[in-house]
């Protein structure tokens, strides 16, 4: 991809599902896992190995950063890598400016390390991330005596003059963020003390389970008024140590939910990421009625890991309570799909968060249920489906926004729409999901490649 530029457009007319999906696949490597694994191999001593590494765009943009601030990245073979680095504290400063593309993950942690290195380094990305909040890190992380320029407000491209010797940080989440929880642990690393951060809702804890696996000190208790704290002892030694990255559970969601919904299916998707942090479409699709088989539980990488089967069945509307909205965040764009083919309303609450997505995925979602004649609605930050009880009449041009995971909802639903679904643009699924179309078309999906 071009540096800067969006990739060219890739348009795509999705009809109708006729006959059953079936198979049984594995997706590509989780996302979270992927940067977090490649960042802090490139923060420890020596050598790490890592497999089912997730090469999708974003991934990408982590692993050049991490060479350009002086680590050895190389690519083995698919999905597996291996990083050198020289130990914390270490890292060079970068020649130009890092590139972080589409990903709001690895601008947001990666704030956090280089604020806490006595270099200077710009950050940009592509039109998607320059319209993003970074003030959310930019806050918490100024404490530590590093500075920043930003864009007026808080917008990439941002220039930070970080500092060998960072104060730590203690810091309560104004919002639930894991990336923002990420950023300020990951400035930590390199302070002499304790860094604490404060969740009010636990989001995904990725970061304290891999910083673990490296050899750093991180205890989490929980707090009487609900969420957690987080404490991160500084300056540990952190050694290399292979990573395993099992199957991204936001990217099974779509396979999964396209098997639930297109009439006869079954498919099954192997080595799915368990973290109980990141179930929460699964737990909604079961009471939804979905017919979701779990099998092969197994602990792989420091991580749970099972095949979940989605069999196709009836669905009815449900009501998500707000706290869940951590566990699920990315899942909203899919689960409105399914929410549109079930039986009856369905509200999903508290979705601010939302709002700051690779688009504004509140107002995306609906318009994509709403072109494709679904009755939809905001209320507050609240989204209500009205759900057909069967196929939906579709006919619509769905614009994906830059956001791969809006693309990939509406190739779902185009699969269950009466008139095709125009999507204007799947180039960016690679963010996330390389192949995903050829993937859906080895299950039966019958999309133009
Ligand atoms: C992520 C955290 C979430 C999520 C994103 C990945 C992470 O973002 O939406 O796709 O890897 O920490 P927020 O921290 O903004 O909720």
């Amino acid at each position: 991809m071009e540096s800067m530029n969006a990739p060219a457009s890739r348009p795509l007319t999705v009809r109708l599902a006729t006959t059953p999906l079936s198979g049984s696949v594995a997706v590509p490597g989780d996302k979270s896992i992927s940067h977090r694994a490649l960042m802090f191999a490139a923060l420890a001593r020596g050598e790490t190995g890592i497999t089912g590494l997730l090469e999708g765009e974003d991934v990408l943009r982590t692993a050049a950063a991490m060479r350009a601030l002086g680590a050895t990245v190389t690519r083995v073979a698919p999905g597996t890598w291996q990083v050198t680095g020289q130990g914390l504290g270490a890292l060079q400063e970068p020649d130009d400016v890092l590139d972080m593309g589409n990903s709001g993950t690895a601008a947001r942690l990666l704030s956090g390390i280089l604020a806490s290195h006595g270099i200077f380094s710009v950050m940009t990305g592509d039109g998607s991330l320059r319209g993003r909040p970074m003030k959310r890190v930019i806050d918490p992380l100024s404490a530590t005596g590093a500075r920043f320029n930003a864009r007026s407000g808080g917008r990439l491209p941002l220039a930070i003059e970080g500092v060998a010797d960072p104060a730590p940080l203690a810091y309560r989440l104004p919002v639930a963020s894991a990336q923002v929880k990420s950023a300020v642990l990951l400035a930590g690393l390199n302070a002499a003390g304790t860094t604490r951060v404060e969740e009010p809702v636990a989001t995904r804890d990725h970061t304290e389970n891999m910083l673990r696996h490296f050899g750093a000190e991180v205890s989490v208790a929980p707090l009487d008024a609900g969420g957690r704290m987080i404490t991160l002892t500084g300056r540990p030694e952190l050694v290399a140590r292979d990573v395993a990255v099992p199957g991204d559970p936001s990217s099974a969601a779509f396979v999964l939910a396209a098997a639930l919904l297109v009439p006869g299916s079954s498919v099954t998707v192997r080595g799915v990421g368990l973290n109980p942090l990141r179930t929460g479409l699964f737990t909604t699709l079961r009471e939804m009625g979905a017919d979701l088989r779990l099998s092969n539980e197994r602990v792989e990488g420091g991580e749970p890991v099972g095949d979940l089967t989605a069999v196709a069945g009836p669905l009815h509307g449900v009501d998500v309570p707000a706290e869940r909205a951590p566990s699920m965040i990315d899942e909203y764009p899919i689960l409105a799909v399914v929410a549109a083919h079930a039986t009856g309303p369905s509200r999903f609450r508290g979705l601010e968060e939302l709002r700051v997505k690779e688009s504004d995925r509140l107002s995306a979602t609906v318009a994509l249920l709403q072109r494709n004649g679904v009755s939809v609605d905001v209320v507050g930050d609240d989204m209500l489906v009205i759900g057909t009880g069967g196929a939906v009449p579709g006919g619509g041009v769905v614009e994906t926004r830059m956001d791969h995971r809006l693309a990939m909802s509406a190739t779902v639903l185009g699969l269950i729409a009466v008139q095709p679904v125009q999507v204007d643009d799947t180039a960016f699924i690679d963010t996330s999901f390389p192949g995903f179309i050829a993937l859906m078309n080895s299950i039966g999906a019958g999309l133009a490649a």
